[in-house]
């Protein structure tokens, strides 16, 4: 990781669905604006049950159809994590609540742990909404979310 880049690290639950995604998109965005010598993305879960899975089938099929590659091996988030990271950025609010309880240091840790929807004009705070359980809708629904949220996050970390 090369250490003179802002490094950001989006979080979901599984590390198969959301945060996978929103590293996808995010990427496409850093390369369209030339920004790949200066920013460094990954993602991870606050769980172990997908740990080493690539993204869910369905997310992928759904990037894909944006034009989006997800290119990633699900990891556990872990507390060194908050030291390798700049930026820390939950899907939700349980993501973010679970990160918080890792850190042992939360006057150094927790300015830099935000939550994705932040960055949302249309739905600043909420959750991003985990479509694990349901159908296709709810993963193009993520994408869209994710294309606004990621692209408004860029510009605030690049201002
Ligand atoms: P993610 O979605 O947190 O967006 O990756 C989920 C993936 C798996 C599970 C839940 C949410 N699961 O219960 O296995």
């Amino acid at each position: 990781m090369d250490d003179h880049k802002i490094k950001v690290l989006f979080v979901c639950l599984g590390n198969i669905c959301r945060s996978p995604m929103a590293e996808g998109v995010f990427k496409k965005i850093v390369t369209e604006e030339g920004l790949d010598d200066k920013i460094y993305c990954d993602s991870a879960g606050t769980s172990d049950f997908h740990i080493g899975a690539d993204p869910d089938e369905r997310m992928c099929r759904t990037a894909t159809s944006y034009s989006v590659n997800l290119l990633h091996k699900a990891r556990q988030f872990a507390k060194s994590d908050f030291d390798r990271f700049d930026y820390i950025i939950a899907m939700d609010n349980s993501n973010l609540n679970n990160i918080l309880s890792l850190a042992e240091n939360k006057e150094k840790h927790a300015d830099k742990v935000l939550l994705m929807r932040e960055f949302d004009p249309q739905g600043r705070g909420e959750d991003v909404p985990d479509p694990y359980f349901g159908g296709q809708k709810g993963f193009d629904e993520v994408y869209h979310i994710l294309e606004r949220s990621t692209r408004n996050f860029l510009n605030h970390i690049n201002s």
